[in-house]
């Protein structure tokens, strides 16, 4: 969005006053800090810093402007913040931005409308005469009429266009029923729409309150040549990457256990809440992501993995195990016998042997060491030194480092490993990993010791280099920076070294014209999950570091052409060094030009030298 309205709402409120009516906050240096209003803590986490006019908590992660604030705290939509804030300002909205304003909204409602529609049709249709192989497929699969109901299970029927002609009917215009993924375009017909769901049982899928917001179809028949499942594309409404089947209908239960179960499929979460197990969530036909695993960290710390045992299973398991533990979760996986799911399981077992399953769950540790030894990984030193330090970096990934030792005693235990001897490559690994967090400008005790719990640095973000860290902190933080490095030294994102460090220096640039910071938090084009980098770079300073101050004549004044001629010096010497070490292999492999290689290589050390005295 960023209008010229939410940029004046951004400078004139004071987002200090503003969190102080429901948080007590107290001054630390240029910030003040509180108990966190968004989790139960006792210390406070929760940080503002009234210059670049943001949060941030480092207890849970939740981060923001005053517009995330109002939607987060209060509830709000984005519009009723915007209005509260221009109140709160003593900005007059003008007849434009309600305009807009509106339209929006209501454009959202509209789409929400149609699909809560659509998902009468289907069920309606379910209990129909069309619909009755449906119905018969479903109580054949042991799916009783309350968890029908419950689930708003429906069916979509044979035909091009039954859906689109009972909503028109109704008053509901083609765009909103294309918005809502509920019909395609037809290729050769312009202007002809066909539904997206023909001849398919319908699973409604809501949001987390309670709205629908998309579906899942199932086939009737298993066919080679069509998908078993599809899924409403994603919409303005529908995020796959941030929903999860069943959580919406889970959440007291998931509230009360603090724990769910991840399943693959809608079947699953189905049998499983039908025998009790309301506490049982999947993704929509896409892997996990973190973002849905926040979704759960609102409400669990335990999750059960109870995914399929084939290959995909296996890998969406390592997969959901290597994001949730950085997240602070307690990972249990279930183990499942081959080729049954938690819904053929429950539905032939019962509830009782589906408990006995949960209880005999295992830890990451165990499933990782079991299931190379069946591999037979673990004959061969090689193959076992490899699995052994990938358990181990698993286990450094935890935030809460008092549980480390248990889970490097329970390695040992598995594997009949004397524990100094694992402990000694865990301790090795652990210093690897600090050398390599830590960049040329060092980051102060306090950032490092808060990027604990939830401050996760995410996936993503850990294939950039420090070089590339450093220069995109200082582009945040420190006003001017992106200017002086484009017009100084033509930086684009070209010169970037890895694919995401390219990505966030292209939203910088975008953003560069106005408080990049709060512009890049209002961007709606911008996932969450880099939303979130953003955010822990801003803060990565919670006072001066000492080395810092190295560039500063006074706290306030620093010498912004010193600071960004570093950190671009240090990213060029990192690429210069990669490609000498480039060249450095292909000189050994002994290629026929090696002497033209040779001088090459003394050019760029000659280069590397010249810039690292350019900085002492
Ligand atoms: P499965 O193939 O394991 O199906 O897909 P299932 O859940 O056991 O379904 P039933 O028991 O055969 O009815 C697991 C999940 O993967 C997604 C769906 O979300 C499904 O529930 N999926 C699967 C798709 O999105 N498309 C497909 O073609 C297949
Ligand atoms: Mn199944």
């Amino acid at each position: 969005m960023p209008t010229d309205v939410t940029e004046k709402v951004i400078e004139m409120v004071d987002i200090v006053d503003l969190i102080s009516e429901v948080v007590d906050l107290r001054r630390r240096g240029a910030n003040f800090v509180g108990l966190c209003p968004f989790h139960q803590e006792k210390t406070p986490s929760f940080t503002i810093s009234p210059e670049k006019r943001i949060f941030k908590c480092f207890g849970c992660g939740k981060a923001g402007n005053v517009f995330s604030f109002m939607i987060e705290y209060y509830g709000m939509t984005f519009g009723e913040a915007l209005r509260e804030l221009a109140r709160r300002a003593g900005i007059k909205l003008g007849v434009k931005d309600d305009k807009n304003l509106k339209q929006e909204i209501t454009r959202k409602d509209e789409i929400l409308r149609a699909l809560e529609s659509a998902r009468l049709f289907y069920q309606k249709i379910l209990h129909t005469q069309s619909g009755a192989v449906a119905l018969s497929y479903l109580k054949n699969r042991g799916f009783n009429s309350n968890t029908i109901e419950e689930f708003g299970i429906g069916y979509a029927p044979l035909g091009w266009d039954n859906l689109a002609r009972e909503l028109i009917s109704k008053g509901i215009p083609n765009d909103i029923l294309l918005d809502a993924g509920l019909v395609k375009p037809k290729e050769n017909k312009p202007g002809e729409f066909y539904d997206t769901f023909r001849e398919r049982i319908i699973f409604p899928i809501h949001n987390h309150i309670g709205k629908v917001v998309g579906f899942g179809g199932r086939i009737l028949k298993e066919l080679d040549d069509q998908p078993k499942y599809i899924n409403s594309p994603q919409t303005q409404v529908f995020d796959k990457s941030k929903l999860l089947f069943g959580l919406f209908l889970g959440r007291n239960e998931i509230r009360n256990n603090k724990s769910v179960i991840l399943v693959e499929g809608y079947a699953d979460v189905v049998s499983l809440h039908q025998f009790g197990f309301k506490n049982a969530v999947a993704s929509c036909g896409t892997s996990l992501t973190t973002e849905q695993l926040e979704q759960i960290a609102r409400y669990a710390n335990t999750i059960y993995i109870a995914y399929d045992s084939d290959e995909a299973g296996q890998k969406a398991t390592e997969r959901a195990i290597r994001l949730a533990l950085p997240l602070g979760f307690e990972v249990l996986i279930v183990r499942l016998i081959k080729g049954e799911d938690p819904d053929s399981f429950v539905q032939k077992n019962g509830a009782k042997a589906f408990y006995a399953l949960l209880d005999n769950s295992v830890s990451f540790v165990r499933y990782f060491a079991e299931t190379a030894n069946d591999k037979g990984l673990l004959s061969r030193p090689a193959q076992k030194s490899l699995v052994i330090r990938h358990i181990l970096s698993l286990i450094n990934s935890i935030p809460d480092k008092l549980q480390h030792d248990d889970f490097v005693k329970e390695l040992a235990d598995i594997l009949g490993f004397p524990y100094s001897k694992i402990n000694a490559i865990y301790s090795e690994k652990v210093k690897l990993a600090q050398e390599r967090k830590t960049g040329p400008i060092e980051r102060n005790e306090e950032s490092l010791q808060n990027s604990g719990k939830n401050n996760i640095v995410s996936e993503t973000a850990k294939e950039l280099l420090p070089e590339e860290r450093n220069l995109l902190e200082i582009c945040l933080t420190e006003k001017g920076a992106i200017d002086y490095l484009v017009k100084i030294y033509h930086f684009d994102s070209s010169q970037m070294m890895s694919k995401i460090g390219k990505d966030l220096l292209e939203i910088i640039i975008h953003h560069k014209r106005k408080d990049i910071i709060n512009s890049i938090i209002l961007d709606d084009n911008i996932s969450d999950e880099l939303k979130k980098i953003f955010m822990d770079f801003s803060f990565f300073r919670i006072e001066p570091s000492r080395n810092w101050e190295r560039f500063a004549h006074s706290p306030e004044e620093k010498d912004i052409g010193k600071v960004v001629k570093e950190v671009y010096s240090r990213l060029k010497i990192k690429k210069t060094e990669q490609q000498m070490h480039q060249l450095k292999s292909l000189i050994s492999q002994k290629v026929e030009n090696s002497n033209e290689l040779l001088k090459q290589y003394q050019e760029l050390a000659r280069e590397r030298q010249k810039l690292k005295s350019s900085i002492k």
